[in-house]
């Protein structure tokens, strides 16, 4: 594997334990709409999985907010949807819609095809390594994959949901369909993130982006037991693979996910207070997070008085600077400016 050594990489340090002087920092979400450049680079593509899978574009429009802004990690540019799309599930995203897709039934489970899922994936694997030979030593690469249960509601529910109705019914209505599908997602989840750390990745992030609504035993079963036989599957064919999880939502879980899923680091999520933070958690556990992208649209006092709670609250801990879910398009860039102004001092 090509790594460079670590201790050039503040942020890969900082997800293995090192706590720094000053956090570093990069964005959810990073490349995206707020940023003129990335909506003209769009045009570029026919479609948004078109943008993921052709390697020149998707490089591009990763090191787009590197060239803006100090920023201590690129993030691989693709999307959790590229796992359905490549099992030969029908993934299409509509301007203004988010994503659509053909919702899987009990019975559709069984036709997903795992054998070709890593031959479709390879043009993003490609745009991994081309990323590795063209990032300075000390910015992080950061690979990603959703994680299943996150996954399985987008597959099951054909489209986001604020509840995930239908996906929480279906595991309870169609228990072995469901285990299954879970079975598919981990495997597939697995090969995919090990051939990004051997691209090139520095680190891996799970996005559990739908990690609420969940009783103990559905948490148990939907969040905390996939996403542990991802991270276990991945260290036994990368020793040591340095992961981040993002339970978005778990709440009065985190502890628990921070203690059973073997992650090195954790996501935060902007409606966790503080206080829990600095209560519940390990004291030693790095953190990610927690800034309300909403702050940094509005700026000003707003951004800046939480910002400095943030740092406060986390000053004793290996820290990665984070908002606490993805920028939004309506983001002004020079609130961006300011934030990691503020950041970095
Ligand atoms: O962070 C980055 O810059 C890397 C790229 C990235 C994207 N999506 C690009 C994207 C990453 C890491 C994701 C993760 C993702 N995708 C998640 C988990 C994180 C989260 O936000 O909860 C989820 C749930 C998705 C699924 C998804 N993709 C949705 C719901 C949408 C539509 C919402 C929206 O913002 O339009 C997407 C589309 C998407 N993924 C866009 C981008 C830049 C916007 C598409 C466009 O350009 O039109």
């Amino acid at each position: 594997m090509a790594m460079s050594p670590v201790a050039e990489k503040r942020l890969l340090a900082t997800v293995l334990g090192q706590r720094q002087e000053r956090p570093p920092v990069w964005i959810m979400r990073q490349a995206g709409r707020y940023l003129p450049e990335y909506r003209e680079t769009r045009t570029k593509a026919r479609n948004f999985l078109e943008l993921c899978y052709t390697p020149e574009l998707a490089v591009e429009v990763t090191l787009q907010p590197l060239r803006r802004f100090d920023l201590d990690a690129a993030i691989l540019f693709s999307d959790i949807l590229v796992i359905p799309d490549a099992l030969g599930q029908s993934v299409r995203f509509e301007t203004g819609e988010g994503p659509i897709l053909e919702p899987l039934g009990p019975d559709d489970v069984a036709r997903l095809d795992r054998d070709r899922a890593m031959s479709h994936l390879a043009p993003v694997l490609e745009t991994v390594r081309r990323l590795r030979a063209s990032l300075p030593a000390d910015k992080t690469l950061i690979g990603f994959c959703g994680s299943p249960w996150t996954v399985a509601t987008y597959m099951l529910g054909g489209r986001g949901s604020s509840d995930q109705w239908t996906a929480r019914k279906f595991a309870l209505q169609h228990p072995e369909a469901f285990d299954r599908l879970m079975d598919i997602l981990v495997a597939t989840s697995v090969d995919y993130l090990v051939a990004q750390l051997q691209a090139g990745a520095d680190v891996v992030q799970l996005f559990e982006s739908w990690a609420l609504n969940l009783d103990d035993a559905a948490f148990a079963r939907q969040v905390i037991a996939p996403n542990k036989r991802i991270v276990e599957g991945v260290r036994a064919r990368v020793p040591n693979a340095p992961i981040i999880g993002f339970p978005r939502g778990a709440a009065g879980n985190l502890p628990r996910y921070a203690r059973e899923v073997g992650i090195n680091a954790m996501g935060i999520d902007y409606s966790t207070p503080l206080d829990f933070v600095r209560n519940a958690l390990p004291a030693d556990l790095p953190l990610q997070g927690n800034l309300d992208p909403l702050r940094l649209v509005v700026g000003g006092e707003a951004m800046e008085s939480q910002v400095r709670a943030i740092l406060e609250a986390f000053s004793n801990r290996p820290h990665i600077f984070n908002l606490g879910h993805g920028i939004v398009p309506e983001t002004p860039i020079a609130h961006v400016e300011a934030l990691i102004g503020m950041i970095k001092g």
